[in-house]
């Protein structure tokens, strides 16, 4: 029996596997076990939890179970018919997909938080639980905590989506806000995310970008109509930069947030990930720790900003549990075949080279006369205008504290240049002509601006 039959006899439970119990499965046990009765009533039945699948047996899980729920038995669960539902909670894309396919095969119903399965695999998962007469919920996916999907889905429906400007990679936002205001390494904010539960299995994808760019990719379907492949748009992480980076912004009255941006302008969509500076005033600037804002633009509505906890398992569980009860009460039946909104011909991606914003430079040089002329030059052959620039003098004359030593002696201190607005081909071009000054040493930062 599949919930959506169940829902004829409102007081049979649903009954419900989860398959993988880490940071988020065993949030998500602790509240269908522990709060049996508040999910009962919102759901109107009860929701049974009879199996919570691991790999591993012998590892604690800090909860007690009913003797029997615990198993490693992935295989007896998916042929189990007595299993409506299955949370499907393990991460990465193998064998995470294959397995969310078997459920779905088996007649179950599937709430997962997978972002990188859905982004990779979903249109033929999504597809083939139409066929099957099946659902998948996925407000986890996105935003942990923050139920964007069905405020994109369904609540903000009246309107066509015109922009998303938004924090969605927890981890990188924690790093962020601690290496600025705990003076914090970032290799130790790091660890204190994972730690904390932030962070995926393997942290590169919360911090390189593929984390909030998988999550982008989802909400521009739901919001735009169009599946833009993940390799298709710009994407940056938050792993080059430094410490200094945040102070310069913080400088020049900015915040530095990982920005994940879907727009739509003339018929093109514009979408990239990238370490933006933010004006200090802004909401998305104020953003700290593990929290995700997500600013969406409506052509009705206008402005409308969702933020909350982006990460952690009981954040993430209030999630899930959310669609575990939607699908109790047969709600997910209802509107999972609507998020089909794909146009009959996708929307052009604006190439990355034409999308225009002022811009943050940050550069190692020597200290000696004709450089900073020498940048300038390069810029402005390019049509770069430079609005306002910043070069601290070294602590002493042939080196210092912030400095290693160049050519002659000369100390390498950085220059930061904040730029007028420029389309981003000009800039790769002036990069590769930047390459051939000896005066320069790496690393040099570019970050974008959101104006
Ligand atoms: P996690 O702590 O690494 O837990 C993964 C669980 O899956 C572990 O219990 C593991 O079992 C189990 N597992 C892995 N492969 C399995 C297999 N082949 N068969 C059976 N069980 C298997 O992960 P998590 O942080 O809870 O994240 C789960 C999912 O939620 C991921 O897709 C993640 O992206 C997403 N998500 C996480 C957060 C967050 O804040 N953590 C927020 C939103 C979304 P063992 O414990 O026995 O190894
Ligand atoms: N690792 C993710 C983050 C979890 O840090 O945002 C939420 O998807």
């Amino acid at each position: 029996m599949s919930s959506r039959d169940s829902v004829e006899d409102s007081k049979s439970p649903l009954r419900v596997a989860i398959v993988g119990m880490g940071t988020v499965g065993t949030a998500v046990a602790r509240i269908l076990t522990e709060h049996g009765e508040r999910t009962a009533r919102r759901a109107g039945r009860p929701i049974e939890l009879r199996k919570s699948v691991v790999r591993d047996l012998r590892k604690s899980r800090g909860i007690s179970l009913p003797e029997g729920v615990l198993t490693d038995d992935l295989e007896a669960v998916i042929a189990d018919p007595e299993i409506d539902l299955a949370v499907h909670l393990i991460g990465g894309i193998e064998p995470a997909q294959e397995i969310l396919m078997r459920l779905l095969e088996a007649g179950k119903d599937v709430v997962t938080a997978n972002k990188a399965v859905l982004c990779q695999h979903g249109p033929e998962l999504f597809a083939r639980a139409r066929e099957l007469g099946r659902s998948i919920s996925f407000e986890a996916a996105v935003a942990g905590g923050v139920p964007i999907i069905s405020t994109l889905a369904q609540s903000l429906a009246a309107n066509q989506i015109t922009s998303i400007e938004a924090i969605l990679n927890g981890t990188s936002n924690f790093i962020l806000t601690e290496m600025l205001s705990r003076d914090r390494s970032y290799a130790e904010a790091l660890r204190e995310a994972q730690k904390r539960g932030y962070a995926e299995a393997d942290p590169v994808m919360d911090v390189d970008g593929t984390d909030a760019a998988q999550k982008l990719v989802i909400l521009a379907e739901l919001a735009f109509g169009t599946r833009v492949p993940l390799a298709a748009f710009p994407r940056q992480g938050i792993d080059a930069l430094d410490l200094a980076d945040l102070q310069y912004a913080r400088e020049l009255g900015y915040t530095v947030k990982l920005l994940a941006v879907a727009r739509l302008g003339n018929g093109e969509l514009e979408m990239h990930v990238q370490p933006t500076l933010v004006r200090h005033d802004r909401p998305l600037a104020k953003i700290d720790g593990a929290f995700n804002m997500i600013a969406v633009e409506g052509d009705a509505v206008g402005t409308t900003w969702y933020s909350g906890p982006g990460a952690g398992g009981p954040e993430t569980a209030s999630a899930v549990v959310a669609d575990v009860i939607d699908a109790a009460i047969g709600r997910a039946a209802l509107t999972f075949p609507l998020l089909d909104v794909r146009r009959n011909s996708p929307l052009p991606l604006k190439p990355a080279e034409d999308v225009a914003r002022r811009y943050y430079l940050r550069f190692h040089v020597e200290d000696r006369p004709h450089v900073l002329a020498d940048i300038a030059d390069v810029l402005g052959r390019h049509g770069i205008s430079i609005a306002s620039l910043i070069q601290h003098e070294a602590d002493e004359p042939n080196g210092g504290a912030q400095s290693a030593e160049g050519a002659d002696g000369a100390a390498i201190v950085p220059l930061v240049i904040m730029t007028h607005r420029t389309a981003e081909g000009k800039l790769r071009a002036a990069d590769r002509e930047l390459d051939g000054l000896a005066a320069l040493r790496p690393p040099r930062i570019r970050m974008p601006v959101a104006d």
